[in-house]
């Protein structure tokens, strides 16, 4: 156990009802193969390239063995692997990995929200709350993302929780097929006054439930 596993966050209303965030679940095997089977051309754009085809790395039986090394990874303290829910529905998935300890106290967040339900601010909810974790219960000082310059929709996201934009790096990651540019965004401990969750209610954005 390590501060911050199992999270619990939220929740949070916006457009698209109630936003909550938790630990990933064994039982999350089917609403997982079955959103992102239906949804791949979707995600597939943005997310790494797999050594097997999408069909077969998200079908259902994959799953069990996926939560537990994810929650091998998450006991050790390197990861907090996170299912989005709207009204209580599993719909995405948000990832806190690479946590770094020491002098560095820096880690990566990325997300994805099933396609039905996009542009109702639930990622960007999502992502607040994932942050207020990492600043909060797990003691990071820096969390970064990175995203693909044609990803619009998330980088609109990054920018509504307050990502600072700090540069392109060229062929960075293994994307659809080929090594592929990508935005670095971060945000630090010290631009964050209060929480970013608070910051987004304030905004407009969304409401506390
Ligand atoms: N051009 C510009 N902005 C756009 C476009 C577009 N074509 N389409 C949508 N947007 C904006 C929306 O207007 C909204 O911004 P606003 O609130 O300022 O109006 C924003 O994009 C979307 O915000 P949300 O509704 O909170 O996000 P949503 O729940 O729809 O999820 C996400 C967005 C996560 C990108 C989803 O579409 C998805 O899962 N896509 C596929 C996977 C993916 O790209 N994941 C992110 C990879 S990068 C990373 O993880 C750091």
């Amino acid at each position: 156990r390590h501060p911050g596993w199992p999270a619990d966050l939220g929740p949070l209303r916006v457009a698209g009802g109630l936003v909550t965030v938790r630990s990933v679940r064994l039982r999350d095997a089917a609403a997982w193969s079955r959103l992102r089977t239906r949804d791949r051309d979707h995600l597939e754009p943005w997310e790494p390239t797999g050594e097997t085809p999408w069909e077969m790395r998200h079908h259902i039986s994959v799953w069990p063995g996926l939560y537990r090394s994810l929650r091998a990874e998450a006991r050790k303290g390197l990861m907090v692997p996170m299912a989005i829910e709207l009204d209580g529905r599993y719909c995405g998935q948000i990832t806190v990995g690479n946590i770094v300890r020491g002098a560095l106290r820096s880690a990566w967040i990325g997300y994805w929200v099933e396609k039905e339900v996009n542009g109702l601010g639930v990622a960007t909810a999502a992502l607040a709350l994932g942050l207020d974790h990492c600043f909060g219960p797990l003691g990071l000082h820096r969390v970064e993302a990175t995203v693909r310059p044609e990803n619009e929709p998330s980088r609109a996201v990054l920018r509504n929780v307050g990502f600072r934009e700090e540069g392109l790096l060229q062929r960075y990651l293994d994307v659809h097929g080929r090594f592929r540019d990508h935005l670095l965004v971060a945000m630090t401990a010290e631009e964050v006054s209060g929480s970013v969750a608070d910051r987004l209610v304030s905004s407009g954005r969304a409401t506390w439930a």
